[in-house]
């Protein structure tokens, strides 16, 4: 008797504990903030270090971390597919049309995976050094702090395809950009609140060009963008040539992440169309535009909880994928 209730016991555990720590390898973990806290005890605060020495030295560089964690987890999950280079079956995420030319921050990455491999070899995965430098560079441009829950492993593959189709491009529709959030879990909320990335950091012309000279396929001007802003931009972003040409995405306040970004909406004034659909083409989603507008709070919030559900996106964990030595290539 004594022997079944403590197997009734071992088995209740087993079924029902809420929530694994990995304890068995082959299970499916859920990612939680400690999780290097034995391990690799040293991991955040290095994380961190690097990235602001980085940030200091070049403040876009806070941008282009931060989009480098989302262009992850969009493609297979929050994995670190983007940051292998081709080699042998691999073919490079960064070839895809959103990464091509844009994608940018591999080298910060590398820095920081080479100090973490010095501390603590083999521990700290890739998937997580991206996700702890996407937090870290919203806080060094005066964005809102959490918690990032870790313990994802690294991909043993990329895909390019995947890479082309699941990142929305700037000339989707709000219906098409929408739908490939919700296919990464995401709802209209984050979408809003993820897009107020866009309140630091650069685009090149080439991204929003179709905007300025009435390609919208009725011959006529886009009227969702100020005329006079417009005509501003076209200076610099030619009918033709000109396409590397960078401009803010946030021309009022280019290197502070604020809620700035809805404001310039508000005005005709977001730079990309995905950044202007947001107000003119859904209901939902112009509310929460005006919200996070007046609300710089709100704003805040919900970006840090949006952040860690995106972050959650389909990680590899236990004993699936592995950690890498290097970002860039797989483990032989
Ligand atoms: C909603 C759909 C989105 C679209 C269509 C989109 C599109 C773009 C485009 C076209 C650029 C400029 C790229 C270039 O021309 O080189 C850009 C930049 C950027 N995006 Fe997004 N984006 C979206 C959502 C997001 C999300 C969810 C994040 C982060 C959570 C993000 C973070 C950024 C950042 C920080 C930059 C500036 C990067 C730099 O300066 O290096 N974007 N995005
Ligand atoms: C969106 O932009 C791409 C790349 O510039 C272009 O090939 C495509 O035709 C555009 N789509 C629409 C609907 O305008
Ligand atoms: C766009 O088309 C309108 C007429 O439909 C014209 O008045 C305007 O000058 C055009 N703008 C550009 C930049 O081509």
């Amino acid at each position: 008797m004594a022997h079944f209730m403590s197997f009734l016991i071992a088995f209740s555990i087993l079924t029902f504990a809420p929530v694994c720590f990995c304890g068995n390898k082959a299970r499916n973990c859920y990612l939680y903030p400690q999780f290097y806290d034995h391990s690799c005890p040293k991991a955040q605060k290095i994380v961190m270090s690097i990235v602001a020495k980085a940030v200091a030295k070049e403040t876009r560089m806070a941008a282009s971390l931060l989009r480098l964690h989302f262009h992850d987890c969009f493609v297979k999950g929050c994995d670190a597919s983007i940051l292998l280079d081709s080699s042998g079956s691999i073919i490079s995420e960064k070839r895809s049309n959103p990464n091509r030319n844009s994608a940018r921050g591999f080298e910060v990455l590398d820095e920081i995976k080479s100090a973490l491999e010095k501390e603590c070899p083999q521990t700290v995965s890739c998937a997580d050094i991206l996700a702890l430098a996407a937090r870290d560079s919203t806080v060094l441009t005066g964005g809102p702090s959490w918690e990032v829950p870790l313990g994802r492993r690294d991909s043993r593959g990329a895909s390019l395809s995947g890479s082309n189709n699941n990142i929305p491009a700037p000339n989707n529709t709000f219906q098409t950009i929408l739908t490939k959030f919700k296919l990464q879990g995401l709802d209209v909320v984050d979408l809003v609140a993820l897009s107020g990335s866009h309140t630091i950091g650069n685009s090149r012309c080439t991204s929003f060009r179709q905007r300025l000279y009435n390609q919208s396929g009725n011959g006529q001007p886009d009227y969702t963008l100020d005329q006079s802003y417009a005509a501003q931009l076209r200076r610099r972003c030619p009918r033709s040539g000109g396409d590397q040409n960078l401009f803010f995405l946030d021309f009022v306040s280019p290197t502070k992440f604020d809620n700035i970004y809805y404001k310039n909406i508000l005005a005709s004034k977001g730079l990309l169309s995905s950044d202007q659909v947001l107000l003119t083409k859904n209901e939902a989603s112009m509310e929460l535009v005006k919200k996070y507008a007046k609300n710089n709070k709100l704003f805040f919030e919900q970006f840090a909880k949006s952040m860690i559900k995106m972050g959650n996106i389909s990680p590899l964990t236990g004993s699936k994928g592995e950690i890498r030595k290097h970002c860039r290539k797989i483990n032989k």
